[in-house]
This record gives C-alpha cells, structure tokens and sequence, in this order.
C-alpha cells in the first residue's frame, strides 16, 4: 500500500517545494505534483487524478503562491474533494485573500521566513499524522428509509463494540434520528441549549456559534461506562435547525464559510479517530455537498424495490458533480438492506430481482456487497424509544440481536472498512467539469 501525500506551490517557490519533498521522500512518504496545464486553463486529467486520491495535500503558501491561478485551482480541487490539507507558510500573506481558510487550518506549519530548517520535523510530522488520519465513511442514498440511519448505528456500533474500532458519528441529517437514536430527549435538549450540536458548527455568527477551537471536542460519548484509554464511540449531534441549510436562506458567503468549518470539523475528528460516520438527509442539498466533498467513502444501502438501481445511478451522478471528477466504484459499498421480509407477498421475487439488477449494472455491479442485511423486527423497531434511556444502548442491540443480525452487520462493516482503507485506484474516464469557486459551486437542486 503506497500513501501519497500532494505537494502543491508556485514555479517562484521551487526550491523550497524541492526541499520539502526531499525531507518527506527521506520519510518513505510518495510525493505527487500536478502536472503542468496552459495559463489559465483547466487543470490537466493527471493532476485532477493524483490529487483526487492523495492521501494528504501540502500547499506552500505564500504571496506567490497566491497570486498563482494554479495552485488555488488545485486548493479548491482538494478541498472540494475532502483532501486532509497541510498548510506550510512560507511568507505573509493578505488576511482576507482565499487563502484564509487555509491559514485558520490547525494542521498550519509556520515555516516563515520563507523555509526555515526548523521547520521539517514539525512538516514530515504534519504529514504522516494525516496520512494515518481515520477513514470518512458516510451514509448515503437519495432516497429516504432505505437504512441509512439504522444500518449507520448498527453497523458501526458493530465494529466499536467487537473490533474495537473507535468511531465519531455526525449526524447532518435535520430529522436528526441518528442523534434520537442514541440520546435521550434530556440529554439532546442539554446539549443543544449548550451550544453542542451540529447546529454551532455550521452556524457562523449568532449566540448559537462556536469558535474552531471547540470542534474537537463537540463529540458526545455514547459509550460512558469506557475507561480513559479504550476506543471511542462518540456522536456529534444533529439538530433540526440544520433545516435553514437545505433552503435558500443563507447566503453564499456564509455558506462557503460553513463549508469551510464542517471541513474543519472533519479534520479534526478524522484526527482522533479510525472513522467518522456521516449520516446524512436524503434530498440532495447543500448538506449533501458538505457530505459528499467529505466522504472517503459512501455506503448507499438499498431496499429490495423496483427503482433502487435508478436511484444508484443519481447518486453517481451527484456524486460526480458535487467532487467534480469521474467517480470510481470503489469509492462505493452498496449494501442491501431489508432481505427476505416474510410478510410481503413478492418477498422473495423483489429480493432476486434487485440483487440481479445491481450485481449486472456496468457502475455498481462492482461496489455491492455480497452479504444482505436481513429484515428484522430489531432494525424496524423506532429503537430511539426502546433504548434511548440507556446510553449503552448500543451494547443491548448486539446482546439482544439474532446472532445471523449480528453476524451479517460484522461481516457488513468488515467489507466496507476494506474497501474505505484500500487506496483508490485512478478514475478511467476523463473528467469533463471544470473546478469552480466553493462559493459558485453548484448546490445540487434542493428537495424541501
Ligand atoms: N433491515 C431492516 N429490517 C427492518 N426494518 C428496517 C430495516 N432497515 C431499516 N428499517 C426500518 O425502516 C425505516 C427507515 O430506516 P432509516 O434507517 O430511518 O432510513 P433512512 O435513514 O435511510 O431514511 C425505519 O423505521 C427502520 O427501523
Ligand atoms: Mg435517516
């Protein structure tokens, strides 16, 4: 397995671009550059290519390297494709240029002036930590009630609770049901009246706003019984104000600021952590772009119905337009959901037919699991109600749970770890869009 890390700086900053990856190459991190693209013009399929699945992205900053078209369109690229980003900062620079939020980045290494030697444990260090960041995984189909929310517990509570993976849970869904899937109504009402859901994340100004510093530790512990040095099983909350960014209410400006702050959460979760679950609201929308932008990888699960292959292919789509590149399938787990439920009368013909209808599609055929989730009255009960009162609730799911539940939800997330942790391969068809500022990126038409 070969990590790379993007190394991105104006022609003026050669040398020190040079230093730099001479002192990560010393550390066996692979460099990649962009390759060269007219004045101007679109940046080349290889660049699009390496950059899209860089593992980390380091940008030399300075006033060149401002002034210098490329290397922002390379910048928006991979902050528009979730790319774990290492700002080195090699001079001063205009405070309210589009670098800003590059500055604000906690993962900053301040090299001034120009690129002290000093500088290179604090650069390698940067580098290898993002390298081993945990995986963003999110929950994601545009249709509704096909299991996101109930398969993103279940599975992951899973994977926490037998492989001891540590996991922080976002919920960016408005319906929050992940968040009343967990926590009681006391606790979510405590939470939110102390600036400590999603809400304070995405909000930038108004008494409900935080400040960056606080992001890290936003996370509820779901699992409060754990001693100081076990794996982590955490939630950052949702909140049913995240409505105001589905509509049109706010502004780009302030959006491309709640952008840049849920990237920032990101980070610093991704930091902590061996996966961040996003579990998202089912219309494409502005929260989708914030998703999607930070997803490694996307597990869409599908019901056993008519048009689930129809609504793969949309996601594809948006996918695609939103990381404004081609999309590979192994970006992708779908996950069938809901097999064999007794009580409908084409129970079993649906369920051939989807698995048939996927595993032939020329995209997807090669993201589906084998396994299926079974229908099971454990994953259809409203579990907020049965097990909100016990924040362990999750250990009475795996207790109680038919063991062919338990046993397909761990081989489930065992599937989708391995293909979130494989490095991904170089996307096969050109990419056609163009990047675009993150103020003029397109938000995908919204649902209300
Ligand atoms: N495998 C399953 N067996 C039985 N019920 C399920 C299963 N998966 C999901 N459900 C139920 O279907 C409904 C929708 O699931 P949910 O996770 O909320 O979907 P989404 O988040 O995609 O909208 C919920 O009531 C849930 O309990
Ligand atoms: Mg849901």
């Amino acid at each position: 397995v070969s990590l790379t890390a993007f190394l991105s700086y104006a022609p003026e900053d050669a040398a020190a671009g040079e230093t730099v990856r001479a002192w990560l190459a010393a550390e066996q991190v692979a460099v990649t550059r962009g390759s060269p693209s007219p004045a101007g013009g679109p940046l080349s399929q290889t660049t699009l290519q390496t950059l899209g699945v860089a593992r980390a992205v380091v940008v030399l900053l300075s006033q060149a390297a401002e002034a210098d078209d490329h290397v922002r369109r390379e910048m928006l690229y991979a902050l528009g494709n979730g790319r774990p980003i290492i700002p080195v900062q090699l001079g001063d620079l205009n405070a309210e240029g589009w670098m800003r939020h590059l500055l604000e980045n906690e993962r900053r290494v301040d090299a001034r002036p120009i690129l002290r030697e000093t500088a290179q444990p604090a650069i390698t260090q940067a580098v290898k930590a993002a390298l081993s960041d945990g995986r963003v995984i999110a929950m994601l189909n545009i249709k509704g009630g096909v299991g996101k929310t109930v398969l993103a517990a279940n599975l992951f509570a899973a994977a926490h609770l037998l492989n001891h993976r540590s996991i922080a849970f976002i919920d960016l869904d408005p319906q929050h049901n992940l968040t009343q899937f967990f926590l009681p109504a006391t606790e979510r009402n405590r939470r939110r009246d102390a600036n400590e859901t999603l809400y304070s994340v995405f909000a930038t100004k108004g008494p409900a706003s935080i400040p960056k510093a606080k992001f890290a530790r936003l996370a509820a512990p779901l699992n409060r019984g754990r001693a100081a040095n076990k794996p982590r099983l955490d939630l950052v909350l949702g909140d049913e104000r995240l409505f105001e960014y589905t509509l049109d209410m706010i502004s780009p400006r302030d959006k491309e600021e709640s952008f840049a702050r849920f990237h920032a959460l990101i980070a610093s979760l991704r930091a902590q952590y061996d996966a961040v679950v996003i579990d998202t609201n089912p219309c494409a929308t502005f929260l989708t772009r914030c998703a999607v932008t930070a997803a490694d990888h996307i597990v869409a699960p599908v019901r056993p119905e008519k048009y689930s292959l129809m609504g793969l292919n949309l996601l594809e789509q948006i996918t695609r337009m939103i990381r404004q590149r081609p999309v590979a399938p192994e970006e992708f787990s779908v996950l069938l959901n809901g097999f064999g439920e007794r009580s409908r009368m084409t129970g079993g013909d649906i369920d051939i037919h989807t698995r048939q209808e996927i595993e032939s599609a020329p995209f997807f055929g090669s993201a589906l699991l084998p396994m299926a989730i079974p229908f099971s009255v454990m994953l259809r009960a409203p579990l907020a109600d049965r097990y909100a009162a016990n924040p362990v609730n999750t250990t009475a799911i795996m207790r109680f749970s038919q063991r062919a539940l338990k046993e397909t939800l761990t081989s489930a997330v065992a599937a989708i770890f391995a293909r979130a942790d494989a490095v991904p391969p170089m996307p096969a068809q050109p990419a056609a869009p163009q990047p675009v500022p993150v103020d003029h990126a397109p938000v995908v038409a919204q649902d209300a």
